[in-house]
Order: C-alpha cells, then sequence, then structure tokens
C-alpha cells in the first residue's frame, strides 16, 4: 500500500491547511465569528491525502470528522491559529489558506460576562494578524495558496490578494450567490495562479466541494511539477 501513495501527484509533499472559522472572545460566554462549516478544507486534505501527501490541519472549531490519516491540530482564534501555523511552516512544502478566519477581534476581552444596561452599545475591534500572509512571506516560502471570497469584482479582487499576499494561486468564490459556498454542499470557483509564463486561470463550473477539492489539488501538482 505504501508505493500506492508515494505515486501519488504530491507523494511525499508535506500540506499544511487551515479550516473552518476562527472565534474570538468578548467574555466567557460570547464570541464573534465567521460562517463556515470547514467542508472546503477537509475536503482540500482528503484530496491532498489520496494524492500521496502527508496532511496537517489547523481547524478552528467545526462540526465534523478529521480525514482518516490526516493530523489536526485545534485551534480557537485567529492567534492561535497563526501560532501552530508558525510552528508548522519549516516542515511544510505546501500551505492552504481555506480557513473563515475573523478579520478583527475584540480589543478587550471581559473576564466577566457582559451585563445588558443600555439601549444601545458599541464594541471595540482591533485587527486580527494575517495567517496566510504571515506564513507566505516566511523565509521557508512553503507553495501557497489562497481562497477569496467575493460578492462583486471576484477576478480583480482575488488578483489584488493574490499579489499583496505573495501567493502562488488563489481559488476565489463568489459569494453572494447563497445557494454555493459556505455551509452548502456544493462551490463554484475561480482558480488564479502566476507561473513562469505569467499568469494564468481555470474556471470551475459548480460542482460538490470534494470534486472542486480534487481540481485544486491537481492544479497546485501542476504547478509544482512534482
Ligand atoms: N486569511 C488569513 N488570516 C486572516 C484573514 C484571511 O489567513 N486574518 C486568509 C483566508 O484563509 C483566505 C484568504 O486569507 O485564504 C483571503 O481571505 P478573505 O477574507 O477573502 O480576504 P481578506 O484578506 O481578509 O480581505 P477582505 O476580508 O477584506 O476581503
Ligand atoms: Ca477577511
Amino acid at each position: 500500500a505504501a508505493s500506492l501513495f508515494e505515486s501519488g501527484a504530491l507523494a511525499g509533499q508535506r500540506v499544511v491547511i487551515t479550516a473552518g472559522p476562527t472565534r474570538e472572545p468578548l467574555d466567557p460566554v460570547r464570541y464573534i465569528s465567521n460562517h463556515s462549516s470547514g467542508k472546503m478544507g477537509y475536503a482540500l486534505a482528503r484530496a491532498a491525502i489520496d494524492a500521496g501527501a502527508s496532511v496537517q490541519l489547523v481547524s478552528g472549531p467545526v462540526a465534523i470528522p478529521v480525514p482518516e490519516r490526516a493530523d489536526c491540530r485545534s485551534v480557537t482564534t485567529a492567534q492561535e491559529m497563526l501560532d501552530v501555523c508558525m510552528e508548522l511552516v519549516e516542515h511544510c512544502d505546501i500551505f492552504i489558506g481555506c480557513a473563515a478566519v475573523a478579520d478583527y477581534r475584540p480589543l478587550i476581552e471581559s473576564e466577566q460576562k457582559i451585563k445588558k444596561s443600555s439601549e444601545e452599545m458599541s464594541l471595540k475591534l482591533t485587527r486580527n494578524p494575517d495567517v496566510l500572509a504571515t506564513v507566505a512571506g516566511h523565509a521557508a516560502k512553503p507553495f501557497s495558496v489562497g481562497f477569496a471570497a467575493e460578492t462583486e469584482n471576484l477576478r480583480e479582487h482575488a488578483l489584488g490578494k493574490l499579489e499583496r499576499k505573495g501567493l502562488s494561486m488563489i481559488v476565489a468564490n463568489d459569494v453572494s450567490d447563497s445557494s454555493i459556498g459556505f455551509n452548502s454542499e456544493n462551490n463554484a470557483a475561480l482558480l488564479l495562479w502566476r507561473d513562469a509564463n505569467g499568469n494564468g486561470e481555470l474556471d470551475v463550473e459548480q460542482c460538490s466541494k470534494d470534486v472542486l477539492a480534487g481540481i485544486v489539488i491537481a492544479q497546485i501538482a501542476k504547478l509544482r511539477q512534482v
């Protein structure tokens, strides 16, 4: 059986995948978060394993089982996700940022449950670190893949993220159509990358997250030429 795995398109490659949402605590009973089932990240983990890679998931809280033969580190906040990813980056060939990381966290985490008082209240938030951009910018230089959830100007916004975060590839999702993405079973995507010949792209029609994951992993393998 070992020889079967060794012959996959990503044989011997060490893949780290972030998945699921992060949760940013406000007080002992409340948090802010994003919608994310973790399904896309976990599907990528299975596809990478099928391609012969060794896979390490770094996952926020989700309600789905860890794929067989994947290793999973559970995290809660964006900062914890970053800390674990920085531990793993030196032993990582391919990094896929699929998590729905909260862009902001409450500036103050109250030790006690916040009591209600006036009719209006506002929360002060502060920016979270960008896990993907930090990993992609690390000296170990893993082949870094991001996701981009956009409601408008899909290609333009995704290319901006590819550039700004120093990525090798980005998977852009149009989330203006609520029948796909997030908690749904299906997904459609535009894959964008940079290679020696300039820019490349692949439009993937609506399909299951498992099928999309297979296409993303195959494209990564192609660009890596391993
Ligand atoms: N990402 C991350 N850490 C963050 C924010 C985003 O690692 N703090 C990663 C996501 O996992 C995804 C990619 O960056 O792979 C793009 O996430 P997205 O929310 O689409 O983009 P942002 O850079 O956060 O920009 P914005 O939300 O303003 O569109
Ligand atoms: Ca964001």
